[in-house]
């Protein structure tokens, strides 16, 4: 028995099962909620005695730390990726999108394009349209089953349109890829050759699995034409709601710009339990993150076989990196409101509609794979039953026309 299949209550405030919010996006309540990406596991121990440390002393007192904080970062980073981190090149953020957000303002004007691989995590739309930025989409192609960019696309948008950064998401959400070294090598020779700053978002770093190798940006541009947001413990240590994002900044000129910006706004310290849980996480967390990460990848494991042996007309796309699967439908040729109805009113599962990151993909969805795996087992066995018995088109009498289902 490992510690990560003991089955946690889901609290109902926490916004993955928060019926609100259930019942807002699938309409229904009593669905299993596996859409946000965040873990059902108990934080490492070293992890909890920090934060009970802090608890119990009750005081409050300002307590700044950041110093610490970065050079716990760059340990982690140099013992776990052989990555060179100068703490002095850190920022700190409040999050990593907060960190994204300011990045585009520093580097863009209103107006100015910012490219993205689609399909991606749904919040960089937010973060750049709110900015008054245009994405703009440099789709990924699946070649021989396996996501790929597109650099030909991706060049000619370059040259072309006004963009002014890519927004790179590595270990890529949703689709799990880890970049190659290859392929980041071709990205950033596009970039510097256009003059376009990567930032690149690296919050799933460490969830990646044997056989593939993550990669920072800040290991391979010698240009310091990027900015790694190196991310946060969030995703790593299961810490979503008391994290912060670090900015890893090797460009002076650029450090010193996104160093006043954020220093005005009062942004660039945090809260003590995020502080004090970082540099337990990655002081103390290695030996959790191991067994996670094995525990993952025995789940990985087991939903490949099953998937390929139980649901021959659903593709799977194996992560490299992220404990997201990312699952294709669209040779069970049913109608969106089917494919919706199915999952949701008969599989009972709430997952993240593949259209959330991508227009087209309405046959695609996202689950969240970090439970015990006897509940992931559960899900796909009601996913198993709801195929075998087929779309209950009862949902659909108003329009029983529809072409794509056999309703
Ligand atoms: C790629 C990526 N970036 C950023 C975030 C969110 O980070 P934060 O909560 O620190 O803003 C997520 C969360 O799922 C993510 O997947």
């Amino acid at each position: 028995m490992s510690q990560f299949d003991t089955m946690h209550m889901v609290e109902h405030n926490f916004a993955k099962a928060n019926p609100n919010y259930l019942k807002s996006i699938f309409g229904v309540t009593d669905v299993m909620p596996l859409w946000i990406a965040d873990m059902d596991f108990e934080i490492a121990k070293p992890i909890q005695e920090a934060l009970q440390k802090l608890v119990t002393r009750n005081i409050y007192a300002y307590e700044f730390n950041t110093g610490d904080v970065f050079k716990a970062i760059s340990d982690w980073n140099l013992k776990r990726h052989q990555l060179k981190l100068s703490p002095k090149s850190f920022v700190q953020v409040s999050g990593v999108l907060t960190g994204i957000g300011i990045l585009i303002r520093e580097l863009s004007e209103k107006g100015d394009g910012i490219m993205v691989q689609t399909p991606v995590y749904h919040q960089f739309f937010k973060v750049i349209e709110s900015a008054g930025r245009k994405v703009v989409s440099n789709k990924l192609k699946v070649v021989d089953g396996h996501y790929q960019m597109d650099f030909e696309d991706m060049e000619r948008k370059l040259k072309t349109l006004n963009i002014k950064a890519i927004l790179l998401c590595n270990p890529h959400n949703p689709v799990g890829r880890v970049w190659t070294k290859g392929e980041m090598q071709k990205l950033i020779d596009l970039a510097n050759e256009h003059g376009v700053t990567i930032i690149s978002d690296e919050i799933h770093s460490d969830i990646v699995y044997s056989g593939s190798q993550f990669n920072s940006i800040a290991s391979l541009d010698d240009n310091e034409n990027h900015v790694a947001v190196i991310g946060s413990p969030a995703k790593t240590f299961g810490m979503q709601s008391i994290s912060n994002g670090y900015l890893h900044i090797p460009n002076e000129n650029m450090l010193k710009h996104v160093k006043n910006t954020i220093g005005s706004l009062y942004l660039d310290h945090g809260s003590i339990h995020s502080a004090n849980a970082t540099m337990a996480a990655y002081a103390k967390g290695e030996e959790w993150l191991d067994d996670l990460l094995a525990y993952l990848e025995k789940t990985m494991h087991w939903i490949e076989g099953f998937v390929k042996n139980e649901l021959p007309k659903v593709t799977l796309y194996k992560p490299e990196g992220t404990y997201q699967v990312w699952l294709d439908f669209s040779k069970l040729n049913l109608s969106n409101a089917a494919l919706k109805h199915l999952t949701v009113n008969q599989a009972k599962l709430a997952l993240t509609p593949g259209n959330w990151f991508e227009g087209s993909h309405t046959q695609y969805m996202r689950m969240n794979v970090a439970s015990p795996l006897s509940k992931i087992q559960q899900a796909f066995h009601q996913l198993k039953k709801a195929l075998d018995e087929s779309v209950d088109c009862s949902f659909n009498e108003a329009e029983s026309n529809d072409s794509c289902c056999s309703c």
